[in-house]
C-alpha cells in the first residue's frame, strides 16, 4: 500500500506502520497505518485517493467497541473536526462527527438538555455512536439523532433525514460500504433541570456494574434479547474470571474482556470463538458481536 499522495494533503497527517494500541480503548499492540483528518475537504480528497488506489479504509472512532486484527491492508482514519461550542444553540444543536459522547453529557449539563443522560459513560465519538445505534438501558442513539450527514465512498455529500433515518439494535440501516458519517443534528427532550443528577447517578451505576478502569472494548457480544444480557449468560455459565493468554473475562461483568497482560489480537479473536462455542453448546444460544472484529 503506497500511501505517499497523502502527504500531499492538507489538513491530514499520517502515521505510518506505528503501533496502533492508543487508538483503541482494549489497547492491543498491533502494527498498522493510520491518517487523522481534519477538515471534510481533507476527507473527501483522502477518500477519493484510497478509492483510486483501491485501499481499504476504517473509521476508528474512539476505538471502544473495536478489535484491529487485519491491519495489512487497511487504512485507519481518524477524524478530527473542530467546532465552536459557542455556536452551539438549543435551536441548532449540530456537532462534528469526531466530537466525544463525553464533551456531549458536559453539554447537557450545562444546557439542560432532557433525554441526553443515554450518553452517559458511552465511551464514543459521536459517528461511531450513530453508526452502531450505541445505547444503555436509558436509551439509544436513534431517540436523539435528528439528521446525519455522510461522505460516501464516492466523495459526495448527502444528508440523511425522516424516513431514511432508520436503526436497528447496535446497527444503522442507511449507510452503504465505505460511508463516513461526518456530522450530526441532534434533539432532545425536554429542558431537565435534573439532568446533571441523572447523568452522576447513572455513571455511579456503570462505575460499580462495568471494569470501567480495566483496557476493555465494551461489551464484546449484543444481548440476544432484552430478557436475555449476554453478560448474564456468561456469569450463569461460571466463565466469569477466565482467563486466556493475556486476557480475562472481567470478574465485574461477563460481557467484558479485559486485556490484563499484553494480549495478541488474534488471543482475543480466538478467545472470543471459544466462549461463543461454549455458550452454543451449553445454552443452545447463538451469540453475534457487538464488537468490531476488523
Ligand atoms: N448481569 C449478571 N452478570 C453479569 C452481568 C450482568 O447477572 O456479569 C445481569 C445484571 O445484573 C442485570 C442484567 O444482567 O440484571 C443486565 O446487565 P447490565 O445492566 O449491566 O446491562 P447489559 O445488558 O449487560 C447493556 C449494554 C451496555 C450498557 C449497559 C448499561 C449491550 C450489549 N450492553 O449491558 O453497553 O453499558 O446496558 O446500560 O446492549 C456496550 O455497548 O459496549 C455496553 C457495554
Amino acid at each position: 500500500m503506497n500511501l505517499e499522495e497523502l502527504k500531499n494533503i492538507s489538513d491530514c497527517r499520517l502515521y505510518e506502520d506505528i503501533d496502533l494500541a492508543r487508538f483503541t480503548t482494549i489497547r492491543i499492540h498491533v502494527k498498522g497505518s493510520l491518517v487523522s483528518i481534519s477538515t471534510i475537504e481533507a476527507l473527501k480528497k483522502v477518500i477519493l485517493l484510497l478509492k483510486k488506489n483501491n485501499v481499504r479504509y476504517h473509521i476508528v472512532g474512539l476505538g471502544a467497541n473495536q478489535v484491529l486484527i487485519n491491519t495489512k491492508d487497511v487504512l485507519f482514519i481518524k477524524l478530527d473536526f473542530s467546532f465552536n461550542e459557542e455556536d452551539i444553540t438549543i435551536k441548532k444543536l449540530y456537532f462534528p462527527a469526531s466530537v466525544t459522547l463525553a464533551r456531549l453529557s458536559k453539554l447537557a449539563k450545562r444546557m439542560h438538555l432532557g433525554g441526553w443522560e443515554i450518553f452517559t459513560g458511552i465511551p464514543a465519538s459521536l459517528g461511531g455512536a450513530i453508526a452502531m445505534n450505541a445505547g444503555t438501558r436509558l436509551g439509544e442513539m436513534k431517540d436523539l439523532v435528528k439528521k446525519v450527514d455522510v461522505l460516501t465512498a464516492d466523495g459526495d455529500l448527502k444528508t440523511i433525514e425522516g424516513e431514511y433515518l432508520k436503526f436497528s439494535y447496535r446497527n444503522n440501516l442507511f449507510l452503504n460500504a465505505g460511508d463516513i458519517i461526518v456530522g450530526a443534528e441532534l434533539s432532545f427532550k425536554e429542558i431537565d433541570e435534573n439532568i446533571d443528577k441523572k447523568i452522576d447517578e447513572y455513571l455511579l451505576y456503570r462505575s460499580k456494574t462495568q471494569p470501567l478502569s480495566s483496557k476493555n472494548c465494551g461489551c464484546v457480544f449484543k444481548n440476544p434479547s432484552p430478557l436475555i444480557p449476554a453478560g448474564k449468560v456468561i456469569d450463569e455459565l461460571g466463565l466469569k474470571g477466565e482467563e486466556y493468554k493475556g486476557l480475562k473475562i472481567s470478574e465485574v461483568h461477563g460481557n467484558f474482556i479485559e486485556n490484563i497482560h499484553d494480549a495478541s489480537a488474534l488471543d482475543f479473536y480466538d478467545f472470543v470463538h471459544e466462549i461463543k462455542r461454549i455458550v452454543k453448546e451449553k445454552r443452545g444460544i447463538e451469540f453475534e458481536f457487538e464488537v468490531k472484529l476488523i
